[in-house]
């Protein structure tokens, strides 16, 4: 196995684990390309989000432009390119959840926690994001916290629903 990457000469944000890991799935794909997402996955879930610097860490450890990884980065809705709250709140704005009320859910969402779409709360507790189809049309209007699916989503219940999630 290669490595390419002196560590020594850099001020470095990945661990060494980190990047060992990196390496592993650098080498496991027959194009570098394809182990982007993977990493950047390794990476968020060590610091939260992908900050300029852990991208350029990871253009030198991968050998391709940060411009590459950045346009993948930007696309993949699940990753962040700026600080997230602990807790991610997506509301689904797709067509039925749209018909049984999900705009009246995200503006619920919007007062109770102070902020607009696409922000965090100021204790870095909430984020709130829209999403597509979340694959439960029958049981809208549907919201995902972090991993969790909550389905028939009331306006009366959310503080409820929020407050499980410190
Ligand atoms: S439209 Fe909302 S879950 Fe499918």
């Amino acid at each position: 196995m290669c490595f390419m990457y002196k560590r020594e000469n850099l001020m470095c944000e990945l661990s060494k684990k980190e990047i060992f890991k990196i390496q592993y799935v650098k080498n496991k794909y027959p194009y570098v390309q394809a182990s982007i997402i993977e990493v950047l996955k390794i990476v968020q879930k060590g610091h939260g989000w992908i900050s300029d610097s852990l991208l350029q860490e990871i253009s030198n450890i991968l050998e391709i432009s940060s411009c590459e990884i950045e346009g993948i980065a930007t696309f993949y809705s699940q990753i962040f390119r700026k600080p997230v709250g602990r807790n991610i709140i997506r509301y689904c704005d797709s067509v039925v959840c749209f018909l049984n009320g999900c705009n009246q859910i995200k503006k619920t969402l919007e007062q109770i926690l102070n902020l607009k779409i696409g922000h965090t709360t100021q204790d870095f507790r909430y984020t709130l994001l829209p999403t597509c189809c979340l694959g439960a049309c029958d049981q809208g209007p549907v919201i995902m916290i972090n991993k969790d699916l909550i389905y028939k989503v009331k306006k009366k219940i959310i503080l409820k629903i929020l407050d499980v999630y410190k």
